[in-house]
């Protein structure tokens, strides 16, 4: 039986209602967008056996969990596809999960080629892609990106139509450095990590961050180059991506 609520109680409740809808769009916190980040995966990414066991068998691993997140994944492998992207290269591999969604942008013939510093995390990368199906279309190179970089060159691997910068973010300007020698003119360069909870706006902070900094420098920099930057929140707080496309008149 419902019981007869008294005015001041139900004026009371009322308030405590309004306090509620208010606090929830005031919402805008690590919460949110963690639970914004779940609905739009559910809503849009179809559920996919393949991405998950990559990122089981990552943390089983002890990888550490900071791959992009599955709309991020998605919107490289977007871009890439916009792009029409036959040529991808990534500096960073980890588990191999933005890999993933990067090679299935590819056309048939195309290939990616990914970098990665430890061994350790190779292998995991390895066993991901190959679960995949996708070992034909991606060369896994084990080593300091800065070693290998040259060695791409040497070997007349480039140009690259899409790279994927996303490694230690001290060295950020050096694969900038080398993604421009690896490019032709129209290549697209995405660099992951530029915002960093908003420590990019900090001259004081941490070498990683003066990394990218540099980094945006450097685009600003460099003739030929257009870009931008977005900034984003999600299940990996807030962060962003610089994109730049180069041009015509850019050094290569
Ligand atoms: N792109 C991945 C995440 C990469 S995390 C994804 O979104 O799924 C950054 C990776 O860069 C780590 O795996 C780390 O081992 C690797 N890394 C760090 N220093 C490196 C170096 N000098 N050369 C190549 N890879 C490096
Ligand atoms: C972290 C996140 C990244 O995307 C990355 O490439 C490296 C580190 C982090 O959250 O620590
Ligand atoms: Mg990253």
């Amino acid at each position: 039986m419902k019981r007869k609520v008294a005015p001041y109680e139900a004026e009371k409740r009322c308030q405590a209602q309004v306090i509620l809808l208010h606090s929830w769009h005031m919402n805008t916190g690590q919460e949110t967008w963690t639970a914004v980040d779940g609905f739009l995966d559910q809503s849009l990414l179809t559920s996919d056996p393949v991405l998950d066991a990559a990122l089981e068998a990552s943390a089983a691993a002890g990888l550490p969990a900071i791959q992009v997140t599955p709309c991020q994944g998605k919107l490289l492998q977007i871009l890439a596809q916009l792009h029409r992207a036959r040529r991808i290269l990534e500096i960073g591999t980890l588990g191999g999960y933005s890999t993933i969604w990067l090679a299935r942008a590819l056309p048939p013939g195309g290939q990616l080629i990914t970098l990665e510093v430890s061994q350790k995390y190779a292998e995991v990368a390895s066993r991901n892609i190959a679960r995949a199906d996708l070992s034909s279309l991606i060369d896994l190179r084990v080593g300091p990106a800065l070693a290998t970089l040259p060695k791409l060159a040497a070997e007349g691997r480039g140009p690259f139509d899409f790279i994927f910068i996303d490694a230690d973010k001290e060295t950020t300007p050096d694969y900038f450095s080398w993604a421009l020698k690896l490019s032709r003119p129209g290549t697209v360069i995405v660099v992951d990590n530029v915002v960093r909870e908003g420590a990019i706006i900090d001259a004081g902070a941490h070498a990683g961050v003066q990394g990218t900094r540099r980094m945006l420098e450097s685009i600003a920099n460099t003739p030929g180059l257009s870009a931008t930057a977005v900034q984003t929140v999600g299940s990996k707080g807030h962060d962003g991506f610089a994109i730049a496309i180069v041009g015509a008149h850019a050094p290569h």
